[in-house]
């Protein structure tokens, strides 16, 4: 049974021996690097900058509420705005792994920056189990390089300290509420962000193509969920494939997009079987993703597939 107390206990004493010097820390906004965070400040507090990269790859108005979200938390926060290197770095970039690793690569080297302006020794990450698991972890076939652990590059200088490595999902959720964190429940968001959820050539179109569909999926799913039909699904969104196809827009012959929408039902995103959506839910999600992002996707589709065979993310 896990006890929270006491890994809220050992975690920060671990954090007191380990960082003795100033100290950068990777905030995603998201669940994991926002209980390393926390525990990190409960720590070593005045020795700790928390650093925020704006890649251009996250979902609507997120980077605000994260902004807002992190500076109430107290912590002494810097925002990257870093979008245009991102899609600099990622042009013709297209197979998943290169992206994984282009993108980790380029978090690295701005941490790094951050770290000579202010000095830094260390940063602190929020890697879970999953991540270096599903990374090869020395131990299985490496599924996908997460790019806080399989994405970072060789000759990096910074020490990297993981307080929740050991965690799974659902134990850091426990952390998070215990710290009364206000994303604790929040759906899981990988790291590399909407990158990974732009299946083939990344451009700010396609990006704004994804979030838009990804909002759409979250509205309607949570409407659902508030009228009684479903269980609120443990991950949801939507993917652009690398996938066009002839439909028609008025009398027009359209060639267009292809979206594709997943909500899945997991308890640590080791595996997940699909979720059942009412066919009316996804009929609106399709009508909304279609029309919104009118004579650019004509084809909106549901992934039925489990993990395994599948991921849950599409890369
Ligand atoms: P997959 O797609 O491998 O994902 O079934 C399992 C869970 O991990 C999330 N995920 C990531 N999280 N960095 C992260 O912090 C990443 O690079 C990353 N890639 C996938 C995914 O959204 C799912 O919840």
């Amino acid at each position: 049974m896990f006890d929270v107390a006491e890994f809220v206990d050992e975690a920060v004493s671990a954090l007191k021996e380990k960082i003795t010097e100033t100290a950068i820390i990777a905030c995603s906004g998201g669940v994991d690097s926002s209980v390393a965070a926390l525990l990190a400040n409960q720590a070593v507090g005045g020795l700790l900058h928390c650093v925020y990269v704006d890649t251009g790859f996250m979902r609507k108005n997120e980077t605000e509420e994260i902004e807002e979200m992190l500076a109430e938390m107290g912590l002494n926060l810097t925002v990257v705005k870093a979008a245009d290197r991102f899609f600099e770095a990622l042009e013709g970039v297209t197979e998943p792994e290169h992206k994984r690793k282009v993108i980790g690569e380029m978090f690295i080297r701005i941490f790094e920056e951050e770290q000579q302006k202010v000095g830094a020794k260390c940063l602190v990450q929020g890697t879970i189990a999953p991540d270096w698991i599903e990374s090869g972890g020395g131990v299985r076939d490496t599924i996908k390089s997460h790019h806080n652990v399989g994405g970072l590059p060789e000759d990096m200088t910074l020490e990297v300290v993981e307080p929740l490595r050991d965690l799974y999902k659902d134990e850091v959720r426990i952390v998070a509420r215990h710290l009364a964190i206000s994303v604790a429940d929040r759906q899981p968001f990988p790291g590399p962000g909407l990158a990974v959820r732009c299946l083939g050539e990344l451009s700010p179109h396609r990006v704004e193509v994804v979030r838009e569909a990804c909002h759409i999926v979250e509205e309607e799913l949570e409407a659902s969920h508030e009228r009684g039909e479903i269980e609120i699904p443990w991950q949801y969104f939507a993917a652009i494939l690398p996938v066009r196809s002839v439909g028609v827009h008025g009398d027009v012959r359209a060639y267009g997009e292809t979206v594709v929408v997943r909500a899945v039902a997991s308890l640590d995103g080791m595996s997940a079987r699909y979720s059942e959506i009412p066919h009316s839910v996804l009929e609106k999600i399709s009508t909304r993703i279609t029309n919104t992002v009118k004579g650019s996707v004509n084809r909106v589709v549901y992934d039925i597939t489990h993990k395994p065979p599948g991921t849950i993310e599409w890369e």
